[in-house]
């Protein structure tokens, strides 16, 4: 496993746990925790131990409170240009991951916190998880992804309103507008972030019962089906469900249907 120094990474059970760690920052994003957490999903990407992965930030504060401001403020338009392509690209590797990544938003999550979580699969949020894009407040957009992922999320209306506004939503409001799955309450025991980490890793559970190349062709299609025309979405769909036919695992999914038993994936 590699070492990181803004970043935690642990796997139990076939879940990683990689979690943005500079908690006395708000787990902002520097240029160092942008780059360490595309070396991250790399490595969980190619370990076979690794089923999926959920994402948080340490600490009960935030989530990520965006990109290093103190960082940003010394940037000229050629290095915006890079600031922005290189967590253009991270995200987009998680998006693109074939492992399904939760993002359990444990506090803030604003302007590259709030693009962080939109590029995941899947949000989770603790009841006082907070969103928002206050970029313009600062005079720029955001730049890493999600001015295309949140309408395509939540609808353009609402897009819109959260970047020109630039105000911040509750975790319910949030659920209500559909830019997270679920809320998880405040326990009456124990910790929010605990009883949120519970939630994720159920979710997760559920989710990796599942055939997991068929998991990663999901993920593809829903992701790059609504970026293609309808024909070339549905194209691309018939010809991975029809990939999947040729799979060990789609033979055992419907046998241990047959058999009425649990299927017992191999991957293969
Ligand atoms: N970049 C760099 N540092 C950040 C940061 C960011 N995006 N967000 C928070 N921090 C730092 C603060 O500067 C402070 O550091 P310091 O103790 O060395 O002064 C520390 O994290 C704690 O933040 P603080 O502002 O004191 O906490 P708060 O509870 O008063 O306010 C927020 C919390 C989230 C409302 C506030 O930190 C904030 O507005 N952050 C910026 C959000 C933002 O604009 N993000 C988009 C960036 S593109």
């Amino acid at each position: 496993m590699a070492e990181y120094s803004n970043l935690t990474l642990e796997v139990e059970d076939r879940i990683a746990v990689l979690s943005v760690n500079r908690p006395d920052k708000l787990n902002a994003l520097n240029e160092q925790t942008i780059r360490e957490l595309g070396q991250a999903i790399d490595e969980i990407t190619g370990r076979a131990d690794v089923g999926g992965v959920i994402l948080t930030g340490v600490g009960e504060k935030a989530f990520v409170a965006g990109a290093d401001i103190a960082e940003l403020a010394q940037m000229g338009p050629v290095d915006g240009i890079d600031v922005s392509r290189l967590g253009q690209q991270v995200f987009r590797r998680i998006e693109l991951s074939r492992k399904p990544v939760i993002a359990a938003v444990n506090g803030f999550a604003l302007g590259g916190g709030c693009e962080l979580a939109l590029a995941c699969h899947l949000r989770i949020a603790s009841e006082s998880a907070q969103f928002g894009l206050p970029e313009v407040k600062l005079g720029i957009i955001p730049g890493y992804g999600g001015t295309l992922r949140l309408p395509r999320i939540v609808g353009k209306g609402r897009a819109l309103e959260l970047m020109l506004t630039a105000q911040f939503i509750k975790a319910e409001e949030a659920y209500r507008i559909g830019l997270v799955n679920r809320v998880v309450r405040k326990p009456e025991e124990g910790s929010p972030k605990e009883a949120l980490m519970a939630e994720a890793r159920a979710m997760m559970q559920t989710i990796l019962a599942n055939g997991p190349i068929a998991l990663g062709l999901a993920i593809e299609c829903g992701t790059r089906g609504m970026e293609m025309s309808v024909d070339d979405g549905l194209a691309l769909e018939s010809n991975l469900f029809g990939l999947l036919a040729a799979t060990s695992d789609m033979k055992e999914g419907m046998t241990a249907f047959l058999e009425k038993r649990k299927a017992e994936f191999t991957g293969r």
